[in-house]
Order: structure tokens, then C-alpha cells, then sequence
């Protein structure tokens, strides 16, 4: 009795507490607009980390479709049928192509029965019933023999799903197409080629894509993951990293004319997210066929609407590996590169570069503006690098602006040298990354509102929470390492006058294939979930505003006074004021936003994200734990009494007289 007792005024007293809290007074001009919210404020950064691209984005299903992988015959095992036998010979034939060397060699001996190979995908291959994949290999046969091939899905249990036979395999090396229905859904299906007859056949570039893609392009991306990219409405889409830009050492560096051109022409490399480790989450059979190449991030960046922002070596390998450089005098090849891809992108169809673009099927420019040189580089060996670079580029592109790097921490002494040269340069924007505990993303909701406003501008290229939860070596996305970005990120917004671009880091990964963990969106072989994190950058890139406006609670930003965080913007075009308010405490807290200038107009939507919950996450079995919820507010007029929830983060849409 007694314990129900002491509940019972234990709940009394929060709930008196809730209702005692003081109304905190919220002061919005909206009348004057302060600086301009750049439409590329909110961006995403694409890394080929996680299975992002192979296994994940780029949708072939088939892994080592060429052999080219160090270990050739890896994701491959031989299939005999019946009483069927034969032999399988990995062959180099560099003088026919420099490029993609390898073809298998197959001897056939099947009067009965059937010989071949069985790819086992990316972790298995996710097919769904009644869809239709499009099958492609290029083949000769050797002599006269006469062969026919046959296709097959198989699902997890070894049971046929699908078959097709694929007609006119003859002496031309040439490529041959099909198409299969697939009769089941399955994430783990395999795919069996199998060959009858007897006689010798060699196969490259074996394919399997469904037609399902994004814009239903054949051989194109995977459509769910590209939906999800869209939905953010980027600004830009940073590509292709992140470290693999670098690689582990110069020679497996990203390099873009070789991922450009006919895929089968496209030089495969090892991903410098290869790990040697067992445990089920790593990937020593990661490499880069690129077959999402540099045209179709270009693309994919058109497509959604956003701008386009490679980033370039800039002739050094990852310094957390080898940290290889380039001598300074053998740089020109790398800025030649820099100077190429301009023209690969924007220039004529009649330059060498911009013919290749329209051979591709894109004739009109790209319409490039950024450029980053350098990845996540640091001291001076990098500073004299950028610089040669900005050197040819400044006066040969002045149009293009360029982004170089601080390193790999917010701060400490390779930051502050690299700020400090590059304040001297024509750099249009410093790469600034962090990978931080929650308090220090909540800490730092101030961290640019006292920034140089003549320096370069700041591109926050790569930033993320990480908590690490009990027992678990890497963090989870959290709603707390959410809510501590969406504090953050206020700090972002309200300084958008030094802050021009930001993208969270890494953005995909596939759930039994990852190397780094917070991520953005997890995906497995069919399915695909955002994350808290993933809404929290929703809420700010599709709610992003003309230009800001000033919040303040007696006299000073909302930067964590009292645990509350806000930042505010007006749309121009659609009179619109947009109020965003993050709440870290345990308590629900009272406003009262008081306009100035302007009057609300209802409906006022709200758009909320929280749980009580801090480690709470969503997950592919149970996808909507921390999902955005909209109700509309009924206030109008000077002032509206807001309440936001303990551990929240709400973004108000006000339309304004
Ligand atoms: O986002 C993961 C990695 O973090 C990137 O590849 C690198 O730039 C940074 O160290």
C-alpha cells in the first residue's frame, strides 16, 4: 500500500512538474531575413563502403561477374547435372583487353546432364515472384561444336524458380541477352549457367539485373534505395568517398576514366573496405567493378535534383594506410585528370571528353560546379598538393569552386594548420569531418556561430553520432546520437552563412556486409529502412527555407540553453517560416513564439521525431521505432504556445501574412 502510495506522488509531482515548467518566451523576426540558405545546404555523401555499390545501389546481382576479382573464381563453384562432367579454366587474354582480362574457359562434356558454373550473389541474391530479370553473358564456342545454355534461379533451398535457354551461342564473341521470370521471392537465391553438348565455351560479364530499377534503366541502381536518396531532396550528392578516393595505396586509388565507357570495358579494383577478418559483418570479397561509375553518379545526381560534387585524388593514398604520395613533379597526370573530368562533364560533344558523354547517352553538359580535391587528407604534404592543383584549375576553371580538406578531426593541430593555409587560398569551401560522442554534437550547436565570415566556407562533408551501446564494439543509430545531430544541426542552419554544404556519413550499408557503423539508410538483398538519423536529415533537407531568420530566448540563440535547440528560416517564394526545435531534456517544455513582423496563418503543421527511449533504432524487422509523426497546430496569430516533448525534435511549418 505504502509503495502505491510513493508512486502514486511520484507521478503527481512529474506531472505537476510538466505543468509547473515556466512558458519560455521564443523571439522570431521573420521580418528580416538574415543570410541565404544555400540550396545545397543539405546534401548526401556516397561511399562504396558497406556494399554500398556492389551488393547494394548499383543493382547487378551476380558478384565476380568478370573474374577479375584477386581470387577469380571467387562467388563461383562449379555445378555438375546428371552424369554430366568438365572443366573450368580462368583464362588471361590481357592482349584482347587490358581492362577485363579474364574469361572462363569451360570444357563441356554433357550429352546427358548439364556442366557449368553457380554464382551465389551478394550475400545471396534477392529476387521477387513474378518479376522479370534480365540475364546477359558474353560467349564464344571454340570449333564446332554445338552448345546450348540454359539459365536457371535457384532458391535457398536448391529448388528451381526460374529458367531460360539462351539461343545462338556460336564462334563470335558477342553478347547474348534473356530474360527470366522469377516464380518465388527470395533474398538468398543463386544462379545456375549451365551448359549441354560437348565442345569448349569461354564466358565473361555473366549478368543478372532485374528490370525493377530506378527509371527502369537496364543495367541501372536499385529502385528502393534510390527512392530514399530522393525523398531527402539533396542538394548535392558527394561522390565516390571517402577513403576509397585514396585507396590503400596509389595504385588502387579511385580513378574515374577507368569507370567510365562500356561497363565490360571498366578496370576492377580491390575496395579499400576489403577486411581480411571472419566475423559475418566483414567483406574479404569486396572489390569495385564500377559499374557505378563517375556517369552514373553524374546521373543519379541529375535525377534527384542535385548537384553533382566529386571528389578527386589529389595524388595521395589513405593516410591511415600507407599515406603514399605522388612525387610534386609526377602531379600533372592527377591534375590532368581534374582538368578532364571538367570536360567529361560540362564540354562540348566535340572535345574528347564531352564525345564520351554523349556516347554514354547524356549529350547536354552536366552542368558541373564543385569540385573536392583530396578526401580526408592533412599537413603540409596535402596543403602542397591542393595548392598545384588550385593553381591550374583557378585560372583554367574559375568557374568551378573547390573544395579542400581539414583533416580528419573538428579540431587540434592539423585542423587549425590546415584552416590557416587555406585561408590564404582560393579554396571555395574547407571539408571539415566529425565523428564524435552525442555531448560533443550537442555541445557544438554553437560551434560556427562565432566563425570567420571572410574565410572559406565551411562543407560539413562527413559528420555522425556515434554512442556505443552495452557490449557492442560500434555504434548503433540511436535516437540519441539522432537527436544530438538534429541539435547540431540547428548550429548548421543557423549559420548558413559560413556553412554551404553538409552530408552525413557514411549513407548506406548492407546488414550482413558492413565495415562502419552509425550508417545512414541498412538494406538487405530486398528490403531497405531509414534510419533516426536518415529523418533527422529528412526534417531538415526537405524543410530548408530561402533564408534565416533569428531565434532567441532572452537575448541569446538557443544553442542548448536550458536543452533547447532552435534555428529558423523563412521561404520566400512560398511565405512560409519554418521553426525547428530540438528538446535533449526529460521534460516536455513550454513555448510561446512570439512573431515579429509577421502573423501565423493556420494550418501550422508540426512535424515531430522522438522517443523516451534514447536507444531506441530502427531496424528491417521493426522499421518504424523512431519515424517522423505530422499533426497540424491549432494557433494562429503573434504568438503560439508550442510544447515540445522530452527527447524531441519537431520542425513547425508556419505560413505567414
Ligand atoms: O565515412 C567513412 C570514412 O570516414 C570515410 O571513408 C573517410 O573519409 C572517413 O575517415
Amino acid at each position: 500500500m505504502k509503495k502505491y502510495f510513493f508512486i502514486l506522488a511520484f507521478v503527481l509531482a512529474l506531472s505537476q512538474a510538466v505543468y509547473a515548467q515556466p512558458v519560455q518566451q521564443v523571439l522570431i523576426q521573420a521580418n528580416k531575413p538574415l543570410a541565404k540558405v544555400q540550396p545545397t545546404m543539405w546534401g548526401v555523401f556516397f561511399e562504396d563502403i558497406n556494399f554500398s555499390a556492389d551488393g547494394g545501389i548499383y543493382a547487378e546481382l551476380v558478384k565476380n561477374r568478370s573474374f577479375e576479382f584477386s581470387a577469380p573464381m571467387m562467388a563461383w563453384k562449379e555445378v555438375k547435372q546428371g552424369s554430366a562432367s568438365g572443366k573450368i579454366l580462368i583464362t588471361n587474354r590481357s592482349l584482347a583487353s587490358n581492362s577485363n582480362p579474364r574469361v572462363a574457359k569451360i570444357s563441356v562434356n554433357a550429352s546427358e546432364g548439364a556442366y557449368g558454373l553457380v554464382n551465389e550473389g551478394f550475400r545471396g541474391m534477392g529476387l521477387k515472384k513474378d518479376m522479370q530479370y534480365d540475364f546477359s553473358l558474353f560467349a564464344n564456342i571454340e570449333g564446332n561444336s554445338e552448345m546450348k545454355l540454359r539459365v536457371e534461379l535457384i532458391n535457398y533451398k536448391g529448388e528451381k524458380i526460374g529458367e531460360a535457354e539462351v539461343k545462338g551461342l556460336d564462334k563470335t564473341w558477342k553478347k547474348h541477352t534473356v530474360s527470366i521470370k522469377s516464380n518465388a521471392t527470395d533474398p538468398k537465391a543463386r544462379l545456375n549457367v549451365l551448359f549441354t553438348g560437348k565442345g569448349i565455351v569461354n564466358i565473361d560479364m555473366i549478368s543478372l539485373f532485374p528490370q525493377d530499377t530506378w527509371k527502369n534503366r537496364k543495367g541501372g541502381m536499385r529502385r528502393d534505395l534510390v527512392q530514399l536518396l530522393a525523398d531527402l531532396k539533396p542538394g548535392f550528392v558527394r561522390f565516390p568517398g571517402g577513403c576509397i578516393v585514396e585507396g590503400r595505396d596509389l595504385a588502387n586509388r579511385y580513378q574515374w576514366k577507368t569507370t567510365v565507357g562500356p561497363v565490360e570495358e571498366r578496370t576492377q579494383i580491390i575496395n579499400r573496405w576489403n577486411t581480411e577478418f571472419k566475423a559475418p559483418r566483414d567483406a574479404p570479397d569486396y572489390f569495385q567493378s564500377f559499374g557505378l561509375g563517375f556517369y552514373e553518379y553524374f546521373l543519379l545526381s541529375e535525377d534527384i535534383g542535385a548537384e553533382p560534387l566529386p571528389i578527386l585524388n589529389c595524388g595521395m593514398a589513405c593516410q591511415y594506410n600507407t599515406g603514399e604520395v605522388v612525387a610534386m613533379d609526377q602531379l600533372d597526370p592527377y591534375i590532368q585528370d581534374a582538368l578532364d573530368l571538367i570536360e567529361f562533364a560540362n564540354g562540348p560533344v566535340t572535345s574528347k571528353w564531352g564525345k564520351l558523354r554523349a556516347e554514354m547517352g547524356h549529350p547536354a553538359s552536366f552542368n558541373m560546379k564543385y569540385l573536392g580535391v583530396g578526401n580526408e587528407q592533412w599537413d603540409e604534404q596535402y596543403l602542397e598538393r591542393y595548392k598545384a592543383f588550385e593553381k591550374v584549375l583557378s585560372v583554367k576553371h574559375p568557374e568551378i569552386k573547390l573544395a579542400s580538406s581539414a583533416g580528419p578531426s573538428p579540431n587540434g593541430p592539423r585542423f587549425d594548420f590546415a584552416w590557416k593555409e587555406l585561408k590564404n587560398t582560393q579554396t571555395a569551401m574547407v571539408d571539415e569531418h566529425y565523428y564524435q560522442n552525442p555531448d560533443w554534437f550537442f555541445k557544438n550547436a554553437s560551434r560556427y556561430d562565432n566563425y570567420d565570415r571572410n574565410a572559406p566556407k565551411v562543407f560539413a562533408g562527413e559528420y555522425a553520432a556515434h554512442s556505443t551501446q552495452g557490449q557492442e564494439p560500434e555504434s548503433r543509430n540511436t535516437w540519441l546520437s539522432a537527436l544530438a545531430e538534429a541539435a547540431f544541426m540547428t548550429g548548421l542552419e543557423r549559420n548558413a552563412d559560413v556553412v554551404h554544404m553538409a552530408s552525413y556519413a557514411p549513407l548506406l550499408a548492407h546488414v550482413e556486409a558492413w565495415q562502419w557503423r552509425p550508417d545512414l539508410i541498412w538494406f538487405d538483398n530486398l528490403r531497405s529502412i531509414g534510419t533516426p538519423n536518415y529523418y533527422v536529415q529528412k526534417l531538415f533537407s526537405t524543410n530548408p527555407g530561402t533564408h534565416t531568420v533569428s531565434v532567441t530566448s532572452n537575448g541569446k540563440v538557443l544553442a542548448g540553453q536550458d536543452s533547447l535547440y532552435s534555428s529558423a528560416t523563412i521561404d520566400q517564394v512560398k511565405k512560409v517560416l519554418c521553426v525547428k526545435l530540438v528538446n535533449s531534456s526529460s521534460a516536455t517544455k513550454k513555448t510561446a513564439l512570439d512573431l515579429e513582423g509577421v502573423s501565423a496563418k493556420k494550418p501550422v503543421s508540426v512535424q515531430s521525431l522522438g522517443a523516451a527511449n534514447l536507444a531506441l533504432f530502427n531496424t528491417l524487422d521493426n522499421p518504424e521505432q523512431v519515424v517522423p509523426v505530422t499533426t497540424t497546430l491549432k494557433a494562429s496569430g503573434k504568438s503560439l504556445k508550442v510544447e515540445v516533448k522530452a527527447k524531441s525534435f519537431i520542425v513547425l511549418n508556419i505560413p505567414i501574412g
